[in-house]
């Protein structure tokens, strides 16, 4: 009931069609890593599937939790439980990551019961001191205006305690290993890893074979052109690790290659 269905999704941006016809499915429980060449729409997929405003649907359908989920607004998917780490967090001076999480928190709960008065603040602080600890984060961060001066790799492991505070359905994970030392890359999976489970189904966008030797995924995709070309196990990875991506676009093109 939980899973994501993306049908035959053709969508764009500023009048140039970007994603070609994307079928993939994530249930619960599973996960799924999301490779290929830059420029090939990873992104736009994950922002299509968030709602950004500025991509343009062209035809298709995605279904999530049983609705049509590009009938819903951004703040509405997100509270039905959709996440999204962004490749590139932006910071929000003013709002502390303790307040944003609060809020954030307090509006899923209500989404889930109309009644509900809100996480009580002690036990919002236990909460989000736990999950930065599992995330071996500095308390002081909770009082840091969010991702405003922090580093590359303080901005991912932000995103990812947004995670474990929202504790989604559905989590897209765009390149959340990028820019991360090797302890971090550690920390940050086993931080992913904790949340696994039978109710949480994850797409993890990378360019490297590296992260997912720690958060191990049940299926490997590769979206060329604006298409998922392939998908398979996880073996997929090490051969595109060993053997780039020329034989798929041969494959997939024989003409021009
Ligand atoms: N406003 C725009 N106008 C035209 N093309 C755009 C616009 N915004 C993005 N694109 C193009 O859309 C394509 C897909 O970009 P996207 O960010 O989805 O790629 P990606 O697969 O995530 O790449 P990477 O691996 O480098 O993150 C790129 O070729 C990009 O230049
Ligand atoms: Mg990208």
């Amino acid at each position: 009931m939980s899973e994501i269905v993306i049908s035959n999704l053709h969508a764009g941006i500023d009048g140039n069609e970007i994603l070609k016809g994307v079928d993939l499915t994530v249930n619960q429980g599973e996960v799924h890593a999301l490779m290929g060449p830059n420029g090939t729409g990873k992104s736009t997929l994950a922002y299509v599937l968030m709602g950004h405003p500025k991509y343009e649907v062209i035809k298709g359908k995605v279904i999530f939790r049983g609705v049509n989920l590009l009938d819903l607004e951004p703040d509405e998917r997100s509270r039905m439980g959709l996440f999204l780490a962004f490749q590139y967090p932006i910071a929000i001076p003013g709002v502390s990551v303790a307040n944003f999480l609060r809020t954030a928190v307090n509006a899923r709960r209500k989404a889930d019961n109309p009644e509900d008065k809100g996480i009580p603040i002690p036990e919002f602080r236990t909460m989000l001191k736990d999950k930065m600890d599992l995330l071996k984060m500095d308390h002081a961060f909770a009082g840091r205006y969010l991702n405003e001066g922090f580093s590359g790799g303080e901005k991912k492991r932000a995103e990812i305690l947004q995670m474990a505070a929202l504790q989604p359905e559905i989590a897209i994970l765009d390149e959340t290993d990028s820019g991360l030392d090797i302890d971090a890359l550690r920390i940050v999976s086993d931080g992913v890893n904790a949340l696994r489970g039978e109710d949480l189904g994850v797409l993890v966008i990378t360019h490297y074979q590296r992260i997912l030797n720690y958060i191990k995924p049940d299926y490997v995709h590769i979206m060329l052109d604006g298409r998922i070309v392939v998908s398979g196990g996880p073996e997929l990875a090490l051969t595109l690790e060993e053997q780039g991506y020329d034989w798929l676009r041969k494959k997939n093109n024989p003409v021009s290659a």
